[in-house]
């Protein structure tokens, strides 16, 4: 067991990774028209009905203006043989859309292929959080495909063990 103080920040972050989530490309579009993407694990569903997701981007993005003035935004659920957009999209390269197989949305946001779900969404709330900026968007448009999604816990990427369900 760990119990050091939470403003231990490397550990807070630790801690958090216990939590396993999926991975997604959240996506928009800026005023000039350049396509903007960034990997993140903070997505998550709020509400059925209306059909509500949130996600949070750090205020040191460069791409922050770009959620702001689209208004939109798209996640994209990546599958398990996306991990390279996923190492893609957390990086800092210039054009990280070069060699990626996507298409345009219904509101010509970027939509990744092959995804395992996708979320088109308007932002409808932005709150100032702490160091991030929380979006709430709703649905406008979704897809799902038989993919395996791409799993993130304790910092890695990992995959289900086995369609088989737990003996519990
Ligand atoms: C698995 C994973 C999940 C991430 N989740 C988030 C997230 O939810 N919010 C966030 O702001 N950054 C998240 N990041 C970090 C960003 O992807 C990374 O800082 C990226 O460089 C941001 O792109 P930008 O610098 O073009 O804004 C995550 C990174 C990884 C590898």
């Amino acid at each position: 067991m760990n119990t050091t103080s939470p403003f231990d920040r490397l550990n807070f972050r630790k801690a958090l990774g216990c939590f396993g989530t999926g991975v997604t490309v959240v996506t928009t579009k800026a005023s000039d028209s350049r396509l903007v993407g960034v990997t993140a694990n903070s997505f998550s569903s709020v509400s059925l009905e209306p059909a509500i997701v949130l996600w949070s981007l750090q205020k040191t993005s460069p791409n922050l203006s770009a959620y702001d003035d689209c208004g939109r935004f798209v996640i994209n659920v990546l599958s398990l043989s996306q991990i390279e957009y996923s190492k893609r999209f957390a990086s800092p390269v210039p054009d990280k859309f070069n060699g990626v197989d996507y298409a345009l949305g219904i509101h010509d946001l970027p939509v990744l292929n092959g995804c395992a779900a996708t979320f088109e969404c308007r932002t409808i709330q932005r709150l100032d959080v702490g160091d991030h900026i929380l979006y709430l968007g709703e649905v406008e448009a979704y897809q799902h495909q038989n993919q395996t999604a791409l799993l993130y816990v304790q910092g890695r990427y990992a995959q289900s063990a086995s369609a088989e369900p737990h003996p519990a």
